[in-house]
């Protein structure tokens, strides 16, 4: 190679290095001017989203409603996917029935499946109505939960549901499991 074309590569190439490292230190500053981290959450906030309410009762919010206050709660906002009686409309929207002796798979329903009532409380005030989640009062949420454990037979119509009663519900199934958090595999 002469000594020409050696320098014309090498000034091409301090040219093109450049050209390289300008676009990418031009990205880096946009990219850097375009992220948005937002404000960091408050405690409170941080509370209306997580909602937990566990077996041991932390969480459940004051209230109380009954399956009769329910109905109308229920008809309204949970019929169209979970069908006048809770037999569903889908595979997975089945939550009244099921049956713990069956050897096939099981059918998973309120009913037969949820060990604790406050995880049923939980979950409708998390997440259903499916379609907006988390639209209901607190009072709601204790009336329609109430009506889903009524129409599956263990509560009656008129039982008061709040944050003290919900827990002395003993669920169908709620030694249906296997507690397997001590078990450790090598
Ligand atoms: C737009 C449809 C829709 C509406 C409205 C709706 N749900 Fe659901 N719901 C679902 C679907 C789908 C599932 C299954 C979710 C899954 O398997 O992850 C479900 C699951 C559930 C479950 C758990 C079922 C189980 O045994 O695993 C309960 C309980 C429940 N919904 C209660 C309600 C209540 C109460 C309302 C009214 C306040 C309601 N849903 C409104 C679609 C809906």
């Amino acid at each position: 190679m002469s000594v020409r074309l050696q320098t014309f590569m090498s000034k091409k190439f301090i040219f093109l290095f450049l050209i390289i490292y300008l676009s990418f230190s031009s990205i880096v500053v946009n990219s850097q001017e375009r992220v948005r981290l937002g404000t960091p959450i408050t405690e409170s906030q941080l509370a209306e989203f997580d909602l937990i309410a566990e077996p041991d009762g932390t969480g459940l919010p004051d209230g109380s409603g009954t399956a009769k206050q329910g109905k109308s709660v229920y008809d309204i906002n949970c019929a169209v996917c979970h069908g006048p009686d809770g037999e569903g409309t889908s595979g997975n929207t089945v939550i009244v029935g099921g049956d713990m002796q069956s050897e096939g798979p099981p059918l998973r329903t309120v009913g037969s499946y949820w060990p604790y009532a406050s995880t049923v409380f939980d979950f409708i005030r998390r997440a259903m109505p499916a379609t907006a989640p988390k639209s209901l009062t607190n009072e709601q949420v204790y009336q329609v939960t109430a009506y889903v454990l009524f129409m599956n037979g263990i509560i009656s119509e008129d039982a008061e549901l709040n944050a003290r009663t919900l827990l002395s519900i003993e669920m169908p199934n709620a030694k249906g499991f296997i507690d397997r958090s001590n078990i450790h595999s090598n």
